[in-house]
């Protein structure tokens, strides 16, 4: 018998890099997902093929660290498909960690509640990257909007999770491990400086989960953009993003930022309806790719 399961990817909206240090962020899951199909295999070792998954070992770790926990030995053949690129940055290492564990739970009669799922997520990716928030593991499990903070200790669903954006790939890809030790060795470098900018980002992500909630979207606009000034001043931006996000609001966006990373990958803009054709024209002008 095979089993079908799949996961989203995500989208940071406010509040990236600040989270990894606890501090809160809201994450969306994206429409794009990963899927994960396995079956029984009567071999020595389980057979493994990942093709939309940029780094095999997230699905590996997935693996051992559930037959670990939960002593199930029977052997799986899994295979991975997905919605989307895995060098976008939009989370496909978390989707396909979830989702294999989704998939593992139906395969081995497990039932797992939706917080153990989370946990044991996030457990293989701290294994694998050392670092991380785990705000993306949460997108992929709970799905739709998330405020999230203290490294997974408080995970809110917002009611709304209808956000007027529009996603863009910067067309430089981005390594998400070496752009937070980056900021890591600059946190310990400079740590009043970041700690400062981290405090600023926590006030306009919990300001922003307001207006969002409100569909506020002007100055939930502001609010993003004013992010994005303090990633750059965290040295995460470049010129190709900062292109885009000038691009954007020339042309009418509410707001515009970096999502995730940083150093490329994407960005997002917040953009009325009637001015989501002229924003769209304008990435696409300075060189963005529209997802
Ligand atoms: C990457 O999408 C977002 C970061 O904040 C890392 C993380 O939250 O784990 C840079």
């Amino acid at each position: 018998m095979k089993i079908k399961t799949s996961a989203p990817g995500k989208l940071i909206i406010l509040g990236e890099h600040a989270a990894v240090y606890g501090f809160p962020c809201i994450v969306l899951a994206s429409d794009k997902r990963i899927y994960v199909e396995v079956e029984e295999f009567n071999g020595g070792s389980d057979i493994i093929l990942a093709p939309g998954v940029k780094d095999i070992r997230f699905v590996k770790k997935t693996i051992n660290l559930f037959r670990h926990k939960y002593s199930v030995t029977k052997k799986v053949r899994i295979k991975t498909y997905s919605d989307f690129s895995s060098t976008l940055g939009l989370g496909s290492s978390s989707a396909a960690t979830v989702a294999t564990i989704k998939a593992l739970c139906k395969f081995y009669i497990i039932p797992l509640k939706k917080i153990d799922v989370f946990n044991l997520g996030y457990k293989t990716v701290l294994g694998i990257q050392k670092v991380g928030s785990g705000a993306d593991i949460a997108a992929s499990v709970f799905e739709g909007l998330i405020f999230y903070a203290k490294k997974g200790k408080l995970i809110k669903k917002l009611k709304n999770n209808q956000l007027p954006i529009i996603t863009a790939y910067s067309g430089v890809k981005a390594d998400t491990s070496e752009l937070i030790f980056y900021v890591n060795k600059k946190y310990k470098n400079k740590k009043n400086h970041v700690e400062k900018i981290f405090k600023k980002i926590a006030e306009l992500v919990v300001a922003g989960k307001k207006f969002i909630e409100r569909e506020d979207f002007v100055n939930a606009g502001k609010i993003m953009t004013e992010n994005h000034l303090l990633l750059k001043d965290l040295g995460v931006s470049n010129s190709k993003l900062d292109g885009l996000v000038s691009a954007s609001l020339r042309a009418g966006a509410w707001g515009a930022k970096l999502s995730g990373a940083g150093g490329g990958d994407c960005m997002i803009a917040l953009v009325s309806e009637p001015k989501r054709n002229a924003v769209n024209r304008a990435i696409v002008d300075g060189g963005g790719q529209i997802l």
